[in-house]
């Protein structure tokens, strides 16, 4: 049985659950954000090293204001709050995205909590975050361009992504039921499993991923290769 070391989840849904619940998009981003502990927690009963979690895409500055700033809020909120406990818990912290545009304080915290958890090793959780794959691709090519000695490559060009020394995920997870990739990973995507769930975000549980994990342990993937 193969597990996978690495699972990307673009947590869509939100808007559509706190409206259908609570008549307020702002709550489904509240419990969304609450469910992020629940998500690692089960990854780590599940002994995945790799958990990468699209937090604020680049386009999602087309929304309007107050959403935008009730989403920073939370964001702050939730990295406060839980910040001793991810630390505690072994749990390393990585951010991935363009911080240049983010609120400053918004941009201390990722920082600091960044800084503290570089050591631990039990599961490195990643935020993608004011993340878009496009805006990824630019910066790597302009970094790449500086250098004309540079040799095109696929290493290369991995290694001036965000994503730099981390395996790329084995597995894209989408809730809410749209079929689409928003911009995320594009490049770091290119052989992962896609499973897309009905279900919104904040309702994704522990049994919805276990199943899913155990539908990626029984496929056969070739990389282009044949079945032996
Ligand atoms: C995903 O949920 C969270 C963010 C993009 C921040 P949405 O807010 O997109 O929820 P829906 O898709 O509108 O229901
Ligand atoms: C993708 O969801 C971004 C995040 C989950 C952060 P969106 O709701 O923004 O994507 P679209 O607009 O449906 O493509
Ligand atoms: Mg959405």
């Amino acid at each position: 049985m193969i597990s996978p070391s690495h699972i990307a989840i673009i947590m869509d849904g939100n808007g559509r659950w706190g409206l259908k619940k609570y008549n307020d998009r702002n709550k489904g981003h509240y419990y969304g954000l609450q469910n992020i502990n629940k998500v690692i927690k089960n990854c780590i009963k599940l002994h995945i090293k790799y958990l990468t979690l699209y937090t604020f895409s680049t386009e999602n500055w087309n929304r309007p204001k107050k959403e935008i700033e009730y989403l920073f809020f939370l964001f702050k909120l939730f990295y406060q709050k839980n910040f001793n406990k991810i630390n505690k818990n072994n749990i390393r912290i990585k951010f991935i995205g363009d911080l240049k545009n983010i609120p400053a304080d918004l941009k201390v915290i990722i920082k600091k909590i960044q800084e503290k958890t570089k050591n631990n090793n039990r599961i490195t959780v990643v935020f993608a975050f004011n993340y878009g794959a496009k805006s990824e691709l630019i910066n790597a090519f302009k970094k790449i361009h500086k250098n004309k000695n540079n040799k095109i490559s696929e290493e290369l060009i991995s290694n001036n992504l965000y994503t730099k020394n981390m395996p790329d995920p084995d597995i894209l997870v989408r809730t809410g039921g749209e079929k689409r990739l928003s911009n995320f990973l594009l490049w770091q995507l290119s052989y992962a499993e896609l499973f897309f769930i009905e279900k919104n975000w904040p309702d994704f549980n522990f049994l919805d991923l276990k199943k899913i994990v155990n539908k990626f342990s029984g496929i056969k993937r070739r990389f282009g290769g044949l079945d032996e």
